[in-house]
């Protein structure tokens, strides 16, 4: 098979890492791909949401399948423009359709999802701004701390959490006044929910489902989950308090009524899903969908799949996924993430990175590098991915920080206490 991969994060490192491995896979390409995915497959340099480049390259090399790594291209509706293309439609593409990606593009579209379904979630009431009044009455009612959701997307920065009424009014006022475009024209305000969280994933071919191993991730820049969120600084798999009796309830009561309800809704659905969960006294409830695997959990839960992602992938596409079997490493893994110094706020970028090939006992996953001039430099917030695998965690996070000091650029910094609160 000959394999389109749409992406360049370390997400995708590791999604082209496991891809390659399949027995199943003649040739992989990554569009537009980075300097790591570059050794699992050819870097194709094209946008992942420029369609027509896509379809007329997946043409000429005679590409038998697509897969999706990021939400951008879902939600402006790949999985549609490659179906309703005479040309393309008999290339199936591994994510929903724009409909089904509204399940991350829309928070508001989630949340009412969720109430159709009976799916445990917070409370909620969705406002605009012709009812920002009944808006700041509604905030009256509730408890600090203030959760406030712009509707739309807004590259993981639309949620703000409030200590006080006063400042969940004011920034009330200020989303719905356009603080994040057209993004927040909508704005969801839910009950604060208090618990640890965990991200579950599953693949589905619209009828059946395989739950994938769970994650949990670390979104905060600083030691103890302080200071700003990030897109996430490492990943810790499995999840202590997600035992198979949790699991049950998340799914009975999360995953079959998301896919059944999907159904009835007649919303095309053939990828991933990403419900990112949090465990209230023992309950799982729903935080949000997403349409995609999770970045940085990605970088740990591919070390934990054992069966070829492709023959799932296939069954995905063909909608027999219930004949595929799934099995799991029954080791831990975990990722621990190599950022630029000043991330997430405003840092530099080109600077060389050495070590890389030190690395013999953790597993490299490159996420915001390029290679100029022959070199591998620094070309984002979130540079690295070291990921190990071990006996359990602790192991494994110890691998993963020893080999994370070999890599060496400046100004790098990463989050040691990455799984100590499990
Ligand atoms: P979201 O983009 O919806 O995942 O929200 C971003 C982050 O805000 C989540 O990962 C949680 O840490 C936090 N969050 C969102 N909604 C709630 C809630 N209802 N209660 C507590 N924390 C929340
Ligand atoms: N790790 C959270 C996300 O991918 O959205």
């Amino acid at each position: 098979m000959r394999i389109l991969l749409l992406g360049g994060g370390g997400r995708e490192h590791a999604l082209a890492w496991k891809i390659a491995q399949s027995p199943k896979v003649d040739e992989l390409f990554i569009a537009p791909g980075n300097a790591g995915t570059a050794n699992c497959g050819h870097n194709v340099p094209i946008q992942a949401d420029d369609f027509e480049a896509l379809k007329s390259f997946a043409l000429e090399k005679q590409v038998d399948m697509v897969v999706v790594g990021p939400e951008d291209p879902l939600v402006k509706g790949i999985y549609d423009d490659f179906k309703n293309d005479g040309r393309t439609a008999h290339i199936p593409v591994i994510g929903p359709s724009k409909t089904g990606a509204v399940l991350e593009g829309s928070k508001d579209f989630a949340k009412s999802f969720m109430l159709r379904h009976h799916i445990p979630t917070a409370k909620y009431q969705t406002f605009d701004g012709t009812t920002l009044e009944k808006g700041l009455k509604f905030l009256e009612t509730l408890q600090p701390p203030y959760v406030l959701k712009a509707d739309g997307l807004c590259a993981g920065k639309g949620v703000l959490i409030l200590p006080t009424l006063e400042e969940a009014k004011k920034e009330l006022k200020e989303m719905l006044g356009g603080m994040f475009g057209n993004a927040s024209a909508q704005v969801v305000i839910e009950e604060f929910l208090n618990g640890i969280e965990c991200s579950v994933f599953i693949l589905t071919d619209g009828k059946h489902y395989k739950i994938l191993p769970e994650a949990k991730d670390y979104k905060r820049i600083g030691e103890h989950d302080t200071g700003l969120n990030t897109g996430g600084m490492g990943s810790v798999t499995p999840v202590p308090f997600a035992t198979k009796e949790w699991m049950l309830k998340v799914e009975d009561r999360i995953i079959r009524p998301t896919v059944e309800g999907l159904g009835e809704e007649h919303i095309d659905y053939k990828g991933f899903i990403f419900f990112g969960l949090i465990n209230v006294d023992g309950e799982p409830m729903v935080i949000e969908y997403n349409c995609r695997m999770g970045d940085p959990e990605t970088e740990s839960v591919m070390l934990r799949l054992k069966s070829d992602i492709v023959d799932l992938f296939e069954g995905v596409a063909k909608g027999d996924l219930d004949k595929r079997t799934i099995e799991f490493d029954e080791r831990a893994a975990v990722c621990v993430m190599l950022v630029s110094g000043g991330y997430p706020e405003a840092y530099k970028k080109g600077y060389p990175i050495s070590g890389i090939d030190q690395i013999k006992e953790s597993i490299v996953f490159h996420s915001g590098t390029a290679e100029k001039n022959g070199r591998i430099v620094t070309n984002g917030g979130r540079v690295i991915a070291v990921s190990s695998y071990g006996s359990n965690k602790e192991e494994a996070l110890k691998k993963s920080f020893e080999e994370a000091r070999k890599i060496q650029f400046t100004d790098k910094y990463f989050r040691s206490d990455i799984g100590r609160d499990l």
